[in-house]
């Protein structure tokens, strides 16, 4: 399926079996704003949880999680570099009166280009020669030596360079002269590159004259370094540690699109690690290497994933890098992790006049001395739940084609691990008599103190799996007549749709040992 259409195929498919609905849908929508249903919630959670179990509890890293308030004091942001430096460059088109990102619209060029580039020399884009089952490359010789491929190769280089060194006279100019005009207006009557900051900022105080200006957080961080000498006197934790925070975060984004991938409202999982100064570089390397485990073991094709090391650093880091996934649009940032150095400790006693050191009784080898007082340096570990949420459920989504010579069929159905699988058994009697119902509710009642069930007994059993199928059910269990007499039942497994007769007694525990991590 064509990357577009595979998009829209997920948002389609999320909106109608209860994952994701528009905000505010009946007034419309609210731009880069989602609400998640039944499942999608319950999807959610389970990522969540899985984040949370590996952080605290099964990793052997000394991590504990917090939970701090989204609204902070605004020196916070003075101290983080938020109110000064988070902003992104923008070009307002003068006619369609449209804003852009620069790096977004220059980007939107460039595929243009290699899109084109690729056309030219195979007739036919790349997505519609993947589905026909052509095996195609753009490392293609021919398309790496079209004029137009050859010039996207050239914008990327100086696009990098440009934002590098802040040259935004240099990016209009790139802009000009590429004659990159506006998607709306179709001109290039543009403005010049300005920073807008992205925080959202509202009042705390119920008079206008005794309140002030408070944000909403752009990321859960912050709340875990202010927390940082709590959390290590209370729970009297030793270099190295970790504290681990999921939290909701705002971003004022300009241009949000890519349904969940870019929000205004989103959650983030954080995990910051303190570590001895000196001892950062390996340390980022050690959780580069385990954060991308973390991914592997949701069962995804490692080929999905890739890292991404940035060349240009946030004001705070001495080393960064994305683990990037191959969604529907392309590859794309799915994780940060930054070399954070002392920058926000460091920022945050210097405002705050209050210590933030921590005293390291280990012995130094080399001068025999205990390190003694330091601020420590930091790794940090970033997703975006939305994201990965939006990963595991497009990488699960898929149509077969189930057609044999008697008849055609087709299903939808989401192949996720059941590790994160918003039901994980579905209870189905095969009619609504005869003592069915009644033997089903007494599985029911075992299985839910384990695991999430749901029941059900309207329909064609046929119905009923394709509906838990494109909910990613990875087991139903048919109760019949035999089950009355035997105790058997007949489990479903939702991939292979392979059917096996087993004991009730059986059910829970063959679920169990697929759920479990
Ligand atoms: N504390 C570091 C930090 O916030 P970031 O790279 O700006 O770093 C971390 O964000 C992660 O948060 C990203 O990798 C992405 O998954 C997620 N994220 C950032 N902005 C987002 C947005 N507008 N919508 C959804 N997720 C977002």
């Amino acid at each position: 399926m064509a990357n577009e259409n595979k998009l829209q195929a997920v948002i389609a498919h999320a909106k109608e079996y209860g994952f994701v609905f528009p905000s505010s849908e009946i007034y419309d929508g609210l731009g880069a704003v989602y609400d998640y249903g039944q499942w999608g919630a319950e999807l959610k959670k389970n990522l969540k949880d899985y984040w949370w179990r590996w952080m605290t509890q099964t990793n052997d890293k000394n991590i504990v999680g917090i939970d701090s308030a989204i609204f902070m004091h605004p020196q916070v942001w003075k101290a983080s570099g938020h109110v000064d430096n988070f902003s992104d460059p923008m070009i307002d088109n003068k006619d369609s009166k449209k804003r852009y990102r620069v790096d977004h619209l220059i980007e939107g060029f460039i595929e243009e280009l290699k899109r084109k580039a690729f056309e030219k020399i195979r007739g036919k884009s790349e997505d519609s020669l993947l589905d026909e089952g052509h095996i195609v490359s753009v490392a293609d010789e021919d398309v790496i030596k079209d004029e137009n491929y050859l010039k996207a190769i050239q914008l990327e280089k100086d696009l990098d360079k440009l934002i590098a060194a802040d040259d935004f006279a240099g990016l209009k100019q790139l802009i000009e002269d590429n004659k990159i005009a506006c998607s709306v207006s179709k001109t290039v009557n543009w403005t010049d590159v300005r920073q807008f900051n992205l925080m959202f900022s509202t009042e705390v105080g119920s008079v206008a004259e005794e309140s002030s200006k408070i944000y909403l957080r752009p990321e859960t961080a912050q709340g875990i370094f202010v927390n940082f000498l709590n959390v290590q006197k209370t729970a009297r934790m030793k270099i190295p540690f970790g504290i681990a925070q999921i939290g909701k975060a705002f971003r004022n984004e300009i241009v949000a699109r890519g349904f969940i991938f870019r929000m205004r409202e989103f959650e983030q999982m954080e995990m910051q690690f303190f570590v001895r100064p000196g001892t950062q570089k390996e340390w980022y390397e050690y959780w580069k290497a385990e954060r991308l485990k973390w991914h592997l073991d949701l069962g995804i094709d490692p080929a999905k994933y890739r890292y991404h090391d940035h060349v240009k650093l946030a004001h705070y880091a001495d080393a960064a890098c994305d683990i990037e996934f191959d969604f529907p649009m392309g590859f794309k940032e799915l994780e940060g992790i930054h070399s954070r150095t002392d920058f926000d400790l460091k920022s945050h006693q210097e405002l705050s006049k209050k210590k933030m050191q921590y005293f390291d009784a280990d012995v130094d080898p080399e001068t025999g001395k205990a390190y003694g007082n330091y601020i420590p340096y930091v790794i940090e570990t970033s997703i975006g739940l939305d994201r990965a949420f939006l990963a595991v459920l497009s990488e699960a989504y898929e149509e077969e084609d189930l057609s044999t010579e008697e008849k055609q069929d087709s299903r939808a159905v989401l192949k996720l691990s059941p590790k994160i699988a918003p039901i994980k058994l579905a209870v189905l009697p095969l009619m609504k008599k005869d003592g069915l119902p009644e033997v089903a509710t007494e599985l029911m009642a075992e299985c839910r103190k384990h695991f999430k069930c749901f029941y059900e007994e309207k329909d064609a059993i046929g119905k009923r799996y394709r509906r838990m199928d494109a909910i990613g059910t990875p087991f139903c269990v048919t109760i019949d007549h035999q089950s009355k007499e035997d105790g058997t039942v007949t489990i479903r497994h939702r991939d292979s749709m392979a059917q096996e007769r087993v004991h009730m007694s059986e059910v829970a525990n063959i679920v169990k040992a697929a759920v479990s991590y």
